[in-house]
């Protein structure tokens, strides 16, 4: 009886989240045009038209053919939808709005008709990752939008001084990384402990007011604060500030958002100080000294909203001040760990021992390259399914497109 209840509570939790999920997909669907439905904004990023049938596929492809043994429902989108298909420069080919709309509609009835009849347990990871795919893309199809300037600048969040000691310490000792969880991906697999020494982590992602002070001192033109890396690639790409700059002065404590790794870097050296490895950024959100356990949001066990963190779960749509949300703060006093903004760190992206792929070699192993630098956190236009502490991004150190700041650490 109690297997009954919590497996037909298990189904009613994926139905919940699909759907909320799905409502939020199809918003930001009918507010398009057919012009920027298929707008190739940028060569590595896909058009926000691609982003939507490739999670109708993703979905048809893991629920129905690889888990109920249907027969593929729209094989004409195969080779245009699968991530292994077309360059991303020519997906470009699309359907209509409409027929997209029908592919996602038409998917999703045959998902939830199965969803009565199969045994979820065994599928437990699979549902939950396929509920994280299509929250990933969106957050892309964000990117793309905000790449076009499609979305209207909103009014800035309002913004107070930032009061409390600007650096953390956080004592030398074990904590646990990683994670067991349904919901945890297979790169976040398995939790391990880690022992650190003691290290110093900014309490706040690094703010507009901060940053430009390196931009005023000369950073984008003084080769001493970056890596030969970065250096180079400055100079092939000219830039001089960050892709989504806000002059505003009411933006000076909103972090930093659309630089590098190589910006990142090249900041931290400029203050003295270095990015944190990806282990100690997650200790710093985490790990609860005195109860001696990791938590899954810096604040706890709570679901992440608005009252936590700015993410896409609020209506904000926008970064905030970095001190706009004391109640999302983690046990040693982080800010803003999660929401706002990605933040880069200095670590390559890796499977952790006794890594195992799930579902597909391609969702993590490939990139497991020594190329790709760890993003933690997540920013304004994550939804919930994906936050989490042990959650981890990952793009080349040249990518600016993204809604990515950073934070300082020492030792
Ligand atoms: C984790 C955001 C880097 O978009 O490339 C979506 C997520 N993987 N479908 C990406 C993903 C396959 C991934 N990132
Ligand atoms: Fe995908």
């Amino acid at each position: 009886m109690i297997l009954e209840l919590s497996k037909s509570s298990l189904k009613d939790y994926f139905i919940r989240g699909f759907q909320e999920c799905r409502a939020q997909t199809l918003e930001l669907l009918d507010s398009l045009d057919e012009e920027t439905f298929r707008c190739l904004a940028h060569p590595d990023f896909s058009p926000v038209g691609w982003h939507l049938g490739h999670i109708a596929y993703t979905e048809s492809l893991w629920l129905l053919e690889r888990g109920a043994n249907y027969k593929p429902m729209f094989p004409q989108y195969r080779k245009l939808y699968a991530a292994d298909g077309l360059p991303k420069s020519e997906r470009v080919q699309l359907p209509s709005i409409e027929e997209t709309r029908y592919y996602l509609d038409a998917v999703r009835e045959k998902v939830l008709d199965y969803l009565k009849v199969v045994d979820i347990e065994p599928q437990d990871r699979l549902w939950r990752f396929l509920l994280q795919h299509e929250s990933q893309h969106c957050e892309t199809a964000c990117i793309v939008l905000k790449l076009i300037n499609y979305q209207n600048p909103l009014p800035v969040v309002s913004t107070s001084p930032l009061t409390l000691s600007p650096e953390i310490k956080i004592r030398a000792g074990e904590f646990e990384m990683g994670s067991n969880s349904a919901n945890a991906l297979d790169n976040e697999r398995a939790a391990h402990k880690v022992y650190l020494d003691t290290y110093f982590i900014d309490r706040y992602p690094i703010t507009s007011r901060k940053y430009r002070e390196f931009m005023e001192s000369g950073g984008y033109q003084k080769a001493q604060y970056w890596s030969d890396a970065g250096w180079k690639w400055l100079q092939t790409e000219q830039i001089k500030q960050p892709l989504y700059w806000c002059d505003d002065g009411a933006c000076e404590n909103h972090p930093v958002m659309g630089v590098s790794y190589y910006e990142a870097e090249a900041y931290a050296k400029f203050v003295g100080k270095r990015l944190p490895t990806e282990a100690e950024w997650e200790k710093a959100a985490r790990w609860d000294e005195q109860a001696n356990c990791s938590r899954t949001y810096p604040w706890g066990e709570e679901q992440p909203t608005q009252e936590f963190c700015n993410c896409a779960a609020t209506n904000i749509f926008q970064i905030t001040p970095v001190n706009a949300y004391p109640k999302g703060q983690s046990a040693y006093g982080m800010y803003d760990a999660l929401g706002n903004v990605w933040e880069w760190t200095n670590s390559w992206f890796d499977g952790y021992k006794e890594f195992e792929y799930y579902p597909y070699i391609g969702y993590s192993q490939v990139y497991f390259d020594n190329k790709h630098k760890v993003l933690k956190g997540s920013s304004w236009a994550t939804r919930p399914a994906s936050m989490r502490t042990s959650f981890r991004n990952w793009y080349y150190p040249y990518v600016r497109q993204i809604f990515a700041g950073f934070r300082c650490a020492s030792d």
